[in-house]
């Protein structure tokens, strides 16, 4: 309790920080003026900033004493597309773009932490403060990794957070395990013969086969996942045709699965692949499937089990052991975060963001990050910091 009393002297330049993304969102990959606002503060607190990683990312490092040991803390800068509606004095001034995933206040309370670590390093080791674009479905996370993130800056442990609508204010949320779900899109297209309509025989009919191709999907999760794991498989669009006496040549499908373990992910994958091409090779057409054609899928995010437990231990620092929640409900929403999780073992928790106005959820149009657990955040990952990498005594 007494970090967040001691980040609460933060509260106001955190709030600040935080409108003023809020203010100006930037998108996947082009958080220019984002990078350089948050870069110029950590280069206030004096910490070696480095930037360009993920195109927009950033690495601010802070070491204090001799240990060796290193962590990483990461944070996302990026908005969505989407048209902010709040009348709010900070509301977006960038139309049709603002932050409605909270990566505003995400950013701010690890500048809140960044610069309360510069000023009161009670800790022994190495700090990496991640400030990662396009986490919205562009992979940054990834970008990063392949920029060579943990190559440059290897680390024992990577930890994240996000804010969450459905948990009360300042509370946490953290299990070990898988979190969030894997996202993959996918892209089929049945290739037939294009015919006159009134005389399918002369041609091979391109949209009965896909007709039967998405009854047969529906299946996998149903015949083929263990029905004590969870997953889904949804096509969400259909184009195929012009007119209505002529049979088209082709019909394009997509859809998205999620589930909670790389082997299920796998499994569906494949399974997805060969009812396609069995289905269309009965019916006399071609099936080809493409997975993830714009963006990579996301992994499942699993939080490695020691890493949880510092987790936990800095969480009931902040809240109190009765305001960590230990057995949330995962959610099938997903994270690139996963992708450092894979890298390397670490932990991602939920801060709650308390009841919004008019109960929106994230992504919604209303949606505001909640000020008032800026000082809790920040209070987290300095006792995460305090805890992971303790000063001697
Ligand atoms: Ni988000």
């Amino acid at each position: 309790m007494t970090t967040v009393k001691k980040l609460s002297e933060w509260h106001a330049s955190m709030r600040q920080w935080r409108r003023h993304l809020h203010q100006f969102p930037e998108t996947a990959f082009e958080e220019n003026e984002t990078a350089r606002f948050i870069a110029a503060r950590l280069r206030e607190f004096g910490l070696d900033v480095h930037q360009g990683l993920g195109k927009t990312g950033i690495v601010a490092s802070l070491t204090a004493g001799t240990s060796s040991r290193k962590i990483a803390l990461r944070a996302d800068m990026d908005a969505l597309f989407i048209q902010e509606q709040n009348k709010v004095a900070h509301r977006s001034k960038h139309d049709g773009k603002m932050h409605a995933c909270g990566h505003d206040g995400h950013s701010a309370m690890l500048l809140g932490a960044a610069g309360y670590l510069s000023r009161c390093p009670q800790f022994d080791g190495t700090v990496y403060f991640i400030f990662q674009p396009a986490e919205e479905g562009r992979a940054g996370a990834k970008r990063m990794i392949d920029d060579g993130l943990f190559k440059l800056f290897p680390v024992d442990f990577v930890f994240g957070m996000h804010n969450y609508h459905d948990i009360p204010e300042g509370y946490f949320a953290v299990k070990s395990g898988p979190m969030m779900a894997s996202f993959d899109c996918f892209e089929i297209v049945v290739t037939g013969h294009a015919a006159h309509a009134a005389m399918p025989h002369l041609g091979n009919d391109a949209i009965v086969a896909a007709a039967q191709v998405i009854s047969a999907l529906q299946s996998i999760v149903s015949r083929t996942v263990d029905p004590l794991d969870s997953a889904v498989v949804s096509i969400t669009q259909i184009h195929g045709g012009d007119t209505w006496n002529a049979l088209p040549e082709s019909v394009v499908l997509r859809g998205t699965f999620r589930c909670f373990k790389p082997a299920v992910q796998e499994l569906i994958a494949d399974k997805i692949r060969k009812t396609v091409e069995g289905i269309c090779a009965g019916l006399g057409v071609s099936g080809s499937v493409v997975f993830n054609p714009e963006n990579p899928g996301y992994p499942v995010l699993v939080n490695e089990p020691n890493a949880t437990e510092l987790a936990l231990l800095a969480a009931t620092k902040v809240a109190g052991s009765e305001g960590v929640d230990l057995c949330p409900v995962p959610s099938m929403g997903s994270e690139d975060f996963a992708f450092m999780l894979q890298q390397v073992p670490g932990c991602y928790v939920w801060i709650g963001n308390g009841p919004s106005e008019g109960g929106c959820l994230l992504h919604n149009p209303h949606y505001d990050f909640n000020d008032a657990i800026l000082p809790m955040g920040a209070a987290y990952w300095v006792g995460l910091v305090e805890t992971v990498l303790p000063a001697e005594v």
